[in-house]
């Protein structure tokens, strides 16, 4: 949802700024562009509405030499996709360029008063007003001017500005992700610490209200004062984790490599959480229900997490939509496990103002232990995924599922729900998930080609699934629509003849996650009826016998089939294949949705 990056470097910066905003593109690719300072005091700036390669390219043609700059990869809110609305923004006279993620509330409004006051606000852009606010208080100083002119902006922000005259960067974030970090080679800001990996071993996160001055020296402010710099931290991304390495895409690498995430979840949590030691040094209440919080994959994965508090424990639970939790009633002795990759979900962040409110607790089950979801958490349960590039979750979906998994197993030994055997067994039969994954990725390979391109003419897919596999169904039809731009819906099996079948005519793909139960082959010969082409992930006979029964590798039953849903990621990545999509990068979304 946008990304930005800032660097001053002791060599030409433009190459540093185009590396690391390759490294952002998940958060948005719909315009690039950077902003360098030059030797006598002016700005270069170079924008295009097409991808960083092309930047690049232009860059090549026509270099752009200078130590320190600013960039940006969009992702449009307000205004078009145009090179005018592309980031950088400069102000009047062309010292500052500004660049920033998150969302002006009042945008219009202070910009109807900047004009007023004779500026030249040339694009439609919210961001824009923020250089102009800027500007009027620089006499000030950099610094004194960025915190007056946040002062006066409502909404989020991560921000970097960058003065040409001085050649000083100045940013600050509220309720946007920014970090700072320090290598040999220079001083970099960026919204990921992806982007900078390579050239640091340690950073900084804002906090929001956070001002720092990158110059001769990284200086800090906050509430107007000098301040300390926040904690360092310790970046554990390696360059391999970056690289696309043969795959042709990173979707495909990053379903691969989840038989390795699953092992590495399980290695770190399930032995703390088979004898609810676990539970006991989170330190968490006791609790009366369960509430699962996110959005998109995340909540899908939240759901079937849900599943297994009910299944095994009976535990009630709730699923909230976090962009629509504005009329949750949080019920006393509530826990809210907060599902979100990224970590900074404006959505999920949104909703937590209503948890906190009232005093539940809530754990953070998310890939960015430091994200603003991870510091507002009580207990942080961290997926251990690595980075995930792919716009469309894979690995981090499993690592959610499995990482949830075991602080439910945790939960229910360590509050007496579940006896401390029954932790053990539970915690054995996931032993079983890494095989069982790669066993469903395996047959996928071989089998989904042909069913793939037997679909070629359909115009949308369903999906069906019962009792937890609903929520696998859910993950596949999600995955199936964002990467082939295919309608896809997913139904419990059994609603199917209460009014989607009415969807099903010859040929119509009907993918089913198929738990052999009577209530399932009701629904699929009713399908078949019509003339629906059913694609069964189930055991023997089915199209796709991805599962455990069919592989020599027992199922478990408890969490249903997690395995299905590699079979579906395959599935929806070699459909978009064959209709020529962007894999990594589908139209109109990204990664990181720090929007509401
Ligand atoms: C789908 C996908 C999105 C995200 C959603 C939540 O493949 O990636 O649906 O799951 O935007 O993002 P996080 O998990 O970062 O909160």
């Amino acid at each position: 949802m946008c990304g930005i990056v800032a660097g001053r470097t002791s060599g030409a910066v433009t190459g540093t700024l185009t590396e690391a905003l390759a490294r952002l593109e998940y958060r948005g690719y719909d315009s690039v562009g950077v902003a360098v300072a030059q030797a006598d005091g002016t700005l270069q700036v170079r924008r295009t509405t097409a991808r960083v390669e092309a930047l690049v390219d232009r860059l090549a043609a026509d270099p752009v030499a200078g130590t320190t700059g600013v960039g940006h990869t969009r992702w449009a809110t307000h205004g078009a996709v145009t090179e005018g609305n592309a980031h950088p923004h400069a102000d009047c006279s062309g010292r500052l360029a500004l660049v920033h993620n998150g969302i002006i509330t009042n945008a219009d409004a202070l910009r109807a008063g900047l004009r007023e006051r004779g500026h030249v606000v040339a694009s439609d852009v919210d961001s824009e007003v923020v250089v102009h606010l800027v500007e009027e208080a620089l006499g000030t100083g950099l610094a004194a001017a960025v915190e007056a002119a946040v002062e006066q902006l409502t909404g989020t922000w991560a921000l970097a500005v960058l003065d040409a005259l001085t050649g000083e960067l100045v940013a600050t974030s509220h309720g946007s992700p920014l970090v700072v970090a320090e290598g040999p080679e220079g001083v970099y800001l960026a919204s990921d610490v992806a982007a900078v990996a390579a050239w640091i071993d340690d950073f900084r996160v804002l906090e929001d209200g956070h001002v720092v001055t990158v110059g001769e020296t990284t200086t800090w402010r906050h509430g107007g004062h000098v301040a300390e710099p926040p904690l360092l931290r310790r970046c554990t991304i390696s360059v391999a984790e970056l690289s696309r390495e043969l795959y042709a895409d990173f979707m495909s690498k990053e379903i691969d490599e989840q038989p390795l995430v699953a092992t590495r979840v399980l290695e770190s949590w399930g032995a703390p959480a088979q004898d609810g030691s676990l539970w006991h040094a989170s330190g968490l209440p006791d609790f009366a229900r369960v509430a699962v919080l996110g959005c998109g994959t995340s909540l899908n994965a939240g759901r079937a997490v849900a599943g297994v508090l009910g299944r095994v424990a009976g535990v009630p639970t709730q699923a909230v939509v976090a962009s629509e939790a504005d009329d949750w009633v949080v019920e006393p002795d509530t826990l809210v496990l907060a599902f979100s990759q990224s970590g900074e979900t404006a959505d999920v962040l949104r909703a937590l103002d209503r948890v906190e409110h009232r005093g539940a607790p809530v754990v953070a089950v998310t890939n960015s232990a430091w994200s603003a979801l991870g510091r507002r958490a009580d207990f942080v349960m961290s997926c251990h995924a690595g980075p995930e590039i792919g716009v469309a979750a894979t690995k981090t979906y499993t690592a959610q599922v499995l990482t949830g998994t075991c602080l439910a197993i945790a939960a229910c030994v360590g509050t007496g729900r579940l006896a401390r055997s029954t932790g053990r067994a539970m915690v054995a039969d996931l032993g079983r998930v890494p095989d069982l994954v790669a066993q469903s990725i395996g047959v996928a390979m071989q089998a989904v080609p042909t069913i793939a391109a037997a679909t070629s003419e359909a115009s949308g897919f369903l999906f069906l699934g019962r009792g937890i596999a609903r929520s696998y169904a859910d993950e596949g039809a999600l995955k199936l629509k964002e990467l082939s731009y295919l309608w896809a819906e997913s139904h419990a099996s059994g609603e199917l003849k209460h009014g989607p079948l009415a969807l099903v005519e010859p040929g119509t793909p009907v993918v089913a996650v198929d738990d052999g139960s009577s209530r399932m082959q009701a629904s699929l010969a009713e399908v078949r009826a019509r003339g629906g082409d059913v694609i069964d992930i189930g055991g023997p006979g089915s199209a796709l016998p991805a599962l455990g029964t069919s592989g020599g590798i027992p199922g478990i039953d408890w969490c249903g089939p997690l395995e299905s849903v590699m079979a579906m990621q395959v599935l929806a990545r070699q459909v978009a294949v064959l209709r020529g999509r962007d894999i990594d990068k589908p139209r109109n979304l990204a990664k990181s949705v720090t929007v509401e």
